[in-house]
């Protein structure tokens, strides 16, 4: 018999997760999965659920209903959580006193790692040179960086970082982009990084998860999502010819609300060829213009106000 697919090693599964804050549905109903092997991010805007789903994963909050396992299992069942999973989460808060370099050890201890093991990730998160100043005197990217250090202490196989690029200056962003390819790319770890900024994530992410009012929108690859590929804009009278017509290109047509169709995957030259050939009747025919982040906004704007009475 083959295994549970969520029991796959790294794989990050949510399933119906919903959590319930008084009056506030912050998480409704949510599933999706993470690779191992991929970076993934998980956008949506401020107050879309993301850091509530996190801790849920985490095992740091409870679901109303719903779970979320990592590897087939929830966090608390893990053998040797600290071994399998590093996060951070939004504010991770630090004893100002102590040193960059006292605090990993104090996790160290905990976790039963040598000492040199802090070296080893101050050098990894470019914080040597601070190990042995106090954290009090840090910058928001100092911080950042400590914190993924402390995630990396047990060399885990599955990283989850709650918005990483909050104050990291550009430069700060690459580094981190390259670390975290590193990781998916050429050591198969999973990789879920949170943003409510497309644009912050978009060269580092191959999959996307976004959300918004604590629901599901989308899943898949980032380069699938209109605006990804640039994208073509299509008016005709007969979309299933239109359809037919293109299906050699495996791109992906989508309507839009103004019904014209969005065709991901294809240049405007390829669509147009292939319609001509099969005789297909074009109203309209042109490159994409909307960017990925204004694909990304539409996704997750506020519903329309229902239409009012007409006068
Ligand atoms: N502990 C809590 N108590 C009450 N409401 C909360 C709590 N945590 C989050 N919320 C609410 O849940 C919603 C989702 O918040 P959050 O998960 O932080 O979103 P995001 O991380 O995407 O910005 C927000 O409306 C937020 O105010
Ligand atoms: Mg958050």
């Amino acid at each position: 018999m083959s295994p549970e697919p969520s029991a796959v090693e790294g794989r990050i599964v949510a399933s119906g997760l919903t959590k319930v804050f008084g009056e506030v549905k912050a998480v409704d109903d949510l599933s999706f999965t993470v690779e191992p092997g991929s970076v993934t991010g998980f956008l949506g805007p401020n107050g879309a659920g993301k850091t509530t789903t996190l801790r849920m994963i985490l095992g740091l909050a409870t679901p109303t209903s719903g779970t979320g396992t990592i590897s087939g299992v929830a966090y608390a069942h893990l053998p040797v959580p600290g071994r399998t999973v590093g996060a951070v989460l939004e504010a991770t808060s630090f004893h100002p006193g102590r040193s960059a370099r006292n605090h990993l050890r104090v996790f160290c201890a905990a976790a039963g790692l040598p000492d040199k093991r802090a070296d080893e990730v101050l050098e990894w998160v470019g914080l040597t040179q601070a190990a042995r100043y106090a954290v009090h005197g840090f910058s928001l990217g100092m911080r950042q960086r400590l914190a993924l250090a402390t995630a990396l202490l047990g060399n885990p196989r599955v990283l989850l970082l709650d918005e990483p690029a909050n104050g990291l200056d550009p430069e700060g962003i690459a580094w981190l982009r390259g670390l975290l390819r590193h990781f998916a790319d050429v050591d198969g770890r999973t990789v879920l990084i949170s943003s409510h900024v497309l644009s912050e994530v978009e060269q580092t992410v191959d999959r996307v998860v976004i959300i918004a009012r604590g629901r599901f929108i989308y899943e898949g690859k980032l380069a699938d999502l209109e605006g990804a590929s640039g994208g073509v804009v299509v008016r005709t009278p007969t979309p299933d010819q239109f359809a037919t017509a293109v299906a050699s290109l495996n791109a992906r047509i989508t309507p839009r609300a103004d019904g014209s169709l969005a065709v991901v995957g294809a240049t405007p030259e390829a669509v147009g060829r292939a319609a001509w050939e099969a005789h297909v009747e074009l109203h309209e025919l042109r490159a994409g213009s909307s960017s990925l982040e204004e694909t990304f906004l539409r996704l997750t704007a506020e519903p329309a106000a229902p239409p009012g009475p007409t006068p």
